[in-house]
């Protein structure tokens, strides 16, 4: 072997052990990393590092840390300190940020910074500036001024999210990502209007089938050619107005796959991509958005008063229902908020009951918003966890009582999950059809969801809010209340199910529209009416409420009337109208019909929590719900959630006074300890009690 060929041997393998050992390396610093388990209940904050000299970061992370927080949530504004000029990319800093959280033993969530363009970026190209709908364009200064539309921004904010991603895509210590920030601004711009032209052209294909689907005879609002097409919200043809809105969430559906698609492309698999939600919030249609998502998770927020725990519990159950699946709360109130008529506090233990009471609902992590105020800008005086001297607030020892109490319960709700016999169908196309054309003003859709919720949850405690489209066959019960747009597609759903065996509950002013906004060419509930053997003669907005009387006792209806019909010998009829306006007098106002071993129950009135609550009952019986924990006192919520190893209970007392809750067997006090037949629970107390574990 001559000598110039031993060198260069010698040199390879001195070239390839090192590889080797580099390789090894990062195994072990991976397998370091992920042999550390996720704990199973996750605290997390909001957390501004580019406000702070770094100087500060220890501080903050020593009582993060003290706390019990798992995560902080990061970057989620911080576009132009990671891209201070065109194509200068900074992440140090972040990368920085990341590792001091993980001395700490604490993981970061990172936020895509896309809800707040740099100045230099809509100076440099104004046209990723958001044109109102009055036609004036955003400004810098505050956020969500870009155009989620727009290719420019698109190309932009996908040029910032790679360098993210490529930066922190194998970083063990980062758990995964939320795009942007609670969306909700859109673009009125002519390009946006082209868009939603090509969106129109692509869903109906030619102009006759569009101007037929939308009766634009009707005002001579034929049009010839697409770009005559305006948009419309508010107040317009409704096809148009459904359309419109379509296209809104399809349209922040490819504005976030814009972004997902280049963190897939970067990213270890163990992290996840989610966005954070605002619970009722009807900007877009959630299950569209949410389609290319992990899981879902949204911002709890209370505002004024105190928390209700039926109308934050719907907030959970709605946003579980996205992916019909556990979720996370990215965003809560650390006592209180800023932006408010009146920015109350929540009572002492009131916190702590709400981490517990998301939980219950299925959220598998809690983060706080924020960890601190920055010192300016807008939400100075927004609730937080340390002061502007960057010692604790009263609130941090509950926040701190929060993490134990994760720590301790994680291991037994690991793998657990609610489940519902009740499922509620909510459709943002119902939601946007009544709130365009309310007849009524008072009629508020999420108040008709709201008055089935109530008295079934008290029932069932769990109930799943889910879309129509979703798969039914588990469920004993499926209500609709004010399913007013029901497609080909929903029809074949909802029959299907009854024929199954299920129990359908139509509440009023179902099936009235097809998918496209138009009247059905036949009576409410339209494609249902045939299988319920009856149909609505006639709809009559209140002024005055209405008596009626029946199977659940007598109460009234306010705001809304349905005079309903039976057709087949087999229906029969529920509840009657009292006296009124001569019309309804003595008519049906809630019919059913037995199909099979299924039901299907059309209820025309809307019921008075009284008469509701006996409705609720019947409809229980009706379908065999049973009662997961029953004999708990009022102002108690249960919630179970399901594990291979069992039922874990989360309860809480809401009520104003201390409550006993006597068990029907000996269950395992997961956070006092011990085996109890009973527990005391003081307001806002919460006990996590662990039965066939
Ligand atoms: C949320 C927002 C946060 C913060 C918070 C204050 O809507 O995502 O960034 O502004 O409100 O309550």
């Amino acid at each position: 072997m001559n000598k110039r060929l031993r060198n260069s041997l010698i040199l390879c393998l001195i070239v390839c052990l090192a590889l080797a050992a580099l390789c090894l390396t990062q195994v072990a610093l991976a397998q370091t990393s992920s042999s550390k388990t996720l704990p199973a209940l996750l605290l997390g904050t909001a957390w501004y590092p580019e406000q702070w000299p770094e100087s500060r970061w220890e501080a903050d992370l020593t009582l993060m840390q003290k706390a019990g927080v798992h995560f902080v949530r990061v970057g989620e504004f911080a576009w132009s300190r990671m891209e201070p000029e065109e194509g200068h990319y900074d992440l140090d800093w972040l990368d920085r940020a990341v590792a001091a959280a993980a001395k700490h033993d604490i993981y970061t969530v990172l936020g895509t910074p896309t809800a707040a363009p740099p100045a230099w970026l809509t100076k440099k190209y104004p046209e990723t500036l958001r044109t109102r709908e009055d036609g004036r364009r955003d400004e810098h200064g505050n956020r969500a001024q870009g155009n989620w539309a727009n290719p420019k921004y698109r190309e932009m904010a996908r040029k910032i999210v790679e360098q993210m991603a490529k930066r922190f895509g194998h970083n063990p210590n980062v758990l995964g990502w939320q795009i942007d920030n609670e969306y909700s601004e859109v673009s009125y711009d002519p390009e946006t209007r082209a868009q939603f032209q090509q969106w129109l052209k692509a869903r109906y294909g030619t102009l006759d089938n569009l101007n037929a689907r939308w009766t634009t005879s009707y005002w001579s609002e034929t049009y010839t050619a697409w770009d005559q097409i305006p948009i419309q919200t508010g107040y317009g043809n409704p096809g148009l107005l459904l359309s419109w809105m379509r296209f809104v969430s399809d349209t922040w559906r490819s504005y976030q796959k814009n972004q997902t698609d280049v963190i897939r492309a970067n990213c270890d698999a163990r992290q996840f991509i989610t966005t954070n939600t605002m619970g009722p919030y009807d900007g877009f249609d959630h299950y569209t958005v949410t389609q290319d998502l992990d899981f879902a998770a949204w911002d709890d927020y209370v505002g004024e008063g105190h928390l209700n725990p039926v109308l934050n519990g719907a907030g959970h159950d709605l946003t579980r229902g996205f992916k019909q699946k556990n979720f996370w709360v990215m965003e809560t109130q650390p006592g209180f908020v800023n932006w408010a008529e009146a920015n109350n506090s929540l009572d002492k233990g009131e916190v702590r009951a709400m981490a517990w009471h998301d939980v219950g609902h299925g959220a598998d992590a809690v983060s706080y918003w924020q960890w601190r105020s920055a010192l300016n800008g807008q939400e100075q005086y927004h609730g937080n966890i340390v002061g502007p001297d960057g010692t604790p607030v009263p609130l941090y020892s509950e926040v701190s009582q929060v993490g134990q109490e994760f720590a301790k319960a994680g291991p037994v709700l690991a793998g657990t999950s609610p489940k519902s016999q009740i499922a509620i169908l909510h459709s943002y196309d119902s939601r946007w059809a009544i709130q365009w054309q309310k007849h009524n003003r008072q009629y508020n859709p999420i108040e008709e969801i709201m008055s089935y919720y109530g008295p079934l949850r008290s029932i069932a405690q769990s109930i799943d809010i889910i879309s129509p489209a979703a798969p039914l066959n588990q469920y004993k019960l499926v209500v609709a209340p004010g399913l007013n747009v029901i497609s080909d597609a929903v029809a074949k759903n909802l029959i299907a199910y009854v024929q199954n065996g299920g129990h359908l509950v139509l509440g009023q002013r179902s099936g009235m529209k097809d998918d496209d906004n138009a009247l059905q060419p036949e009576r409410q509930p339209g494609p249902l009416a045939a299988l319920l053997g009856g149909r609505v003669e006639q709809y009559y907005a209140l002024t005055e409420p209405v008596p009626f009387e029946g199977q659940w006792g007598n109460g009234e209806s306010r705001l809304w009337a349905e005079l309903l019909s039976t057709k087949d010998p087999e229906t029969s009829v529920l509840m009657r109208y009292g006296k009124s306006n001569g019309w309804l007098d003595g008519q049906p106002a809630a019919i059913t019909r037995k199909v099979g071993k299924g039901r299907i129950t059309y209820i025309g009135a809307w019921l008075d929590p009284q008469t509701m609550a006996e409705a609720a009952k019947w409809m229980a019986e009706d379908s065999g719900i049973q009662t997961p924990l029953p004999g708990v006192p009022a102002g108690v919520e249960v919630n179970p959630r399901y594990g291979a190893h069992g039922v874990v209970y989360i309860l809480i007392n809401f009520a104003k006074q201390t409550q006993t809750v006597n068990l029907p067997a000996p269950m395992n006090d997961v956070l006092q300890g011990g085996s109890k037949q009973s527990v005391e629970l003081p307001t806002y107390g919460v006990a996590i009690l662990a039965a066939g574990q």
